[in-house]
């Protein structure tokens, strides 16, 4: 965040959460500025509100479950009424997101999502994307998909565990490569070619998906976009 003290993210994550109505389901997005607006919608279940989450990953289940949101499981979940959700970078409404690795099931949420929100402080706005995409792979398939991230023009790494020897694995037991492609001047295009290669679960680029972004300062201020 821009100021360190998180008050971009929580002003983003709070103002989001208190767009959620009675009856809603909510999907939960993962991250730092997301869980604002999990303990928000905890403190607005408490007072009364009839709300339902679906996490998009152990840490937004278990933020949820502390914060006294009731939970659905994803697996009985067709579609949801407002998801909000965090990014890594965001440039005309497209983002990358799986800094936390969770994008897999975070996309499955947030493209289920009739209102897919994401919040985010201002220090993750971009005229272009350019941070490293999050590739989620099959283990098994780390070399046939380094491979073929650098045939399109990427630069793969997997990702390191940090407190633990070896890779990060996903909730999904999978691995990540963060790849970057520089300056990504066809989002759609790229996301496109990701998805074709087999062995890739799920990348981070998400685009189209986003109905509003909801962007916080170190005021405390908000500014929505959509
Ligand atoms: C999780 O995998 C990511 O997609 C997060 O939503 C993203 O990294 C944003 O995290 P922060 O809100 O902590 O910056």
């Amino acid at each position: 965040n821009t100021d360190g003290t998180g008050a971009g993210k929580r002003a983003a994550g709070e103002s989001a959460a208190d767009l959620v109505s009675d009856g809603d389901l909510v999907g939960l997005g993962t991250g730092s500025t997301a869980a604002h607006a999990i303990r928000r919608l905890g403190a607005r279940v408490d007072a009364g509100l009839d709300v339902r989450g679906v996490a998009t990953s152990y840490q937004s289940r278990d933020l949820a479950r502390e914060a006294g949101v009731p939970l659905e499981s994803l697996a009985d979940v067709r579609r949801v009424d407002v998801a909000i959700d965090g990014a890594d970078q965001v440039a005309d409404g497209d983002l990358v997101k799986g800094g936390g690795a969770a994008h897999a099931r975070e996309k499955v949420v947030d493209s289920a999502a009739d209102r897919f929100v994401v919040v985010a402080d201002d220090s993750k706005l971009a005229d272009a994307l350019s941070h490293p995409v999050p590739v989620e792979v099959l283990p098994d398939a780390r070399a046939t998909v380094r491979e073929a991230l650098r045939d399109a023009g990427g630069e793969p790494e997997l990702r390191a565990a940090e407190r633990k020897d070896g890779p990060v694995v996903t909730d999904n037991g999978n691995l990540v490569f963060d790849c970057a492609f520089g300056t990504i001047e066809d989002p759609g295009g790229l996301a496109r070619d990701l998805s074709t290669v087999p062995g890739v679960v799920e990348h981070g680029l998400f685009v189209g998906l986003a109905d509003e972004v909801h962007v916080g300062t170190a005021d405390g201020g908000v500014a929505t976009r959509s």
